[in-house]
């Protein structure tokens, strides 16, 4: 007998849901340890700029009133920001948001869309949600490949992911290698540039955005206010695109789809330079330490430019991921992403860090 779950569309019964970080609460209730750090979901240590902290204690007046759909105050300070017009601007509940409004608009059971191997976990839930098929494209030691993507489309294939830097490996991809991809696959198919991470990369070849739009009406660029911005709780990001790609995919956004505090908030973080510039400095002096402080443990670590670190060594992730936990520090073993034996650990504050190491030492010792 046919039953209801039958009827799900194509892809989603096989569908392995994304596994969020364990939460602080959680490994308090099931473990009580003295003192919790949380370096499991790639959040700014230093948490939001204190002006959109501020600034959310006085808009509680207006919760009964519709937000602004269209948020045109934060699309300004974005369009300002990112050098770009705010019909170039989409706002989502999360840069996920985007990713799957892009893969609602493109995707379907006829469909396949390209990402790599090892890819956010993300890119594939929203295409096999859409009942596509996920092609995926082997790395180079952790690297996206952006030489082969065009080897692996198909006449089936509308979109291409790509992480820049990825989350988890941390590897990033030069403007070179992208323009190159970019030149390699028909204009038809749709790129999202997922650049979560951005503000993090210390490397002159980066991609440049500006460059790229303008040259590539088939390209979607992303950007989120949970990492750098420190607001990952509100939900906010946004999608950057040729005013004609923006129009299709604002058609089918809901209406009021980012709340008012998250607009306030972002418009108040957007505009702090210098809070930005403080986490990046912290970022990247920590990231060094934490690295090398993991590779004369023995651990061998993937080259990051993000907020993150994953890392390998004689443990099993499983099993040092509990016992972390036992002593208050959540990081993430990342089997979901085919890296069984990796864990990710967030970069933290200095003492968050430290804390860490010493507890990682102690268990391994
Ligand atoms: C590569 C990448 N893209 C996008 C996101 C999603 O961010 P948001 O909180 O804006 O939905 C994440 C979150 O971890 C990420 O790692």
């Amino acid at each position: 007998m046919t039953t209801l779950l039958d009827h799900l569309n194509k892809g989603i019964s096989d569908l392995r849901p994304y596994e969020a970080g364990r939460s602080i609460d959680d490994v308090i209730a099931e473990y009580q340890p003295e003192r919790v750090v949380k370096l499991a979901s790639n959040e700014n240590p230093l948490g939001p700029s204190p002006k959109a902290i501020e600034a959310l204690s006085g808009t509680n007046d207006d919760l009964h009133l519709y937000p602004d759909g269209d948020a045109k105050k934060l699309k300004s300070l974005i369009a300002a920001h990112e050098s770009l017009e705010t019909s170039n601007i989409i706002i989502g509940n999360g840069s996920n948001e985007v990713l799957e409004l892009a893969a609602r608009a493109f995707l379907n059971k006829e469909s396949s869309a390209v990402m790599s191997k090892h890819a956010f976990a993300v890119y594939k839930i929203v295409t096999q949600s859409s009942g596509a098929k996920i092609i995926e494209v082997p790395t180079v030691n952790w690297k996206h490949s952006l030489s082969e993507f065009h080897k692996f489309i198909d006449e089936t294939t509308r979109v291409c992911f790509v992480a820049n830097p990825n989350n988890p490996t941390g590897t990033y991809n030069s403007h070179e290698e992208f323009e190159f991809m970019m030149n390699e696959l028909p204009k038809s198919i749709l790129v999202i540039l997922d650049l979560a991470y951005c503000e993090y990369v210390e490397k002159d070849d980066y991609v440049d955005l500006n460059i790229l739009l303008s040259k590539f009406p088939n390209l979607l660029v992303t950007k989120t206010f949970s990492k750098i911005q420190g607001l990952a709780s509100l939900r906010i990001g946004y999608g950057l695109a040729s005013k004609e790609l923006i129009g299709s995919l604002n058609k089918i956004r809901q209406p009021f789809n980012s709340n008012s505090l998250a607009q306030e908030a972002a418009c108040l973080a957007i505009s702090d330079k210098d809070h930005i510039t403080k986490s990046i400095k912290l970022n990247a002096e920590q990231r060094e330490y934490v690295f090398v402080k993991l590779s004369d443990m023995g651990m061998e670590c993937i080259p990051s430019q993000g907020n993150f670190i994953s890392f390998k060594g004689p443990f099993d992730p499983d099993e040092l991921f509990v016992s972390l936990m036992k002593v208050g520090v959540i990081v993430r073993p990342i089997g979901l992403y085919d890296m069984p034996e990796f864990i990710r650990v967030t970069i933290g504050t200095k003492d968050e860090n430290e804390y860490f190491l010493q507890k990682i030492y102690e268990i391994l010792n």
